[in-house]
């Protein structure tokens, strides 16, 4: 068994320690009346852990791709929090569907998913979901065509490189998805970096 971790051994990515205040500002106004949350593309964890800490009122579930918790289970070790639940293994692609959350929420996972796992990972939050459930997507999108800044262009160009499935997303896209899984976008909120975070509800 290797000895609990301490925050400074802990898996850290920069883009989430930076997004992190920012995002918590939104999910503390979306999430206030929540109780389970359904997290997708958990990444390192540092995210569930901070906000399973700040939001106690919640009962966070990280997830991430099969093979791809053990830094997730390192947050967790590290902070012990009674609301911050066992990492599932979650492949949006997959076709079993966790059920009975009121909440949802994914960082900087659309534009890393083909566009066919971000069709899924809306169907997904569809059945995961409550009625009048809400699901937060947080990341850099495209509006009307156009990238919110050059900075942003040149991330999408390097991504599509990279990976032609990869790329930042159309907003009206990403609505669609939504729409045909039963959610409809509500709200937005502008996040520095040029992200938004975008608020979808399942329909009640
Ligand atoms: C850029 S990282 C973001 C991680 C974290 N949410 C954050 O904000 O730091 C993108 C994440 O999406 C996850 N991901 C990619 N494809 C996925 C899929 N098909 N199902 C679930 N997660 C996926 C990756 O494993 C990765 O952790």
């Amino acid at each position: 068994m290797p000895d609990t971790p301490t925050a400074n051994d802990l898996p850290n990515a920069p883009a989430a320690e930076r997004n992190f205040e920012p995002i918590l500002a939104a999910l503390r106004v979306e999430f206030v009346g929540c109780r389970r949350v359904l997290e997708i593309g958990s990444g390192t964890g540092q995210h569930a852990a901070g906000f399973a800490a700040a939001m106690p009122w919640l009962e966070w579930q990280p997830s991430e791709m099969p093979g791809q918790l053990e830094s997730i289970r390192l947050w967790q070790a590290a902070s012990s929090l009674p609301n911050l639940s066992d990492p599932l293994e979650i492949d949006v692609a997959s076709a079993s569907v966790p059920a009975g959350y009121d909440a949802g929420f994914s960082a900087n996972t659309a534009h890393i998913m083909s566009e066919y796992h971000v069709e899924r990972l809306f169907r997904l939050m569809g059945r995961a979901l409550y009625p009048a459930g809400v699901f937060c997507l947080y990341g850099p999108f495209t509006e009307a065509g156009r990238f919110s800044t050059e900075s942003n262009r040149q991330f999408d160009e390097r991504l599509r490189l990279g990976d032609p499935k990869m790329g930042i997303r159309a907003i009206e896209r990403v609505d669609e998805f939504a729409e045909r899984a039963g959610l409809s976008r509500r709200r937005r909120y502008a996040m520095p970096g040029n992200n938004l975070l975008l608020v979808f509800e399942r329909a009640a």
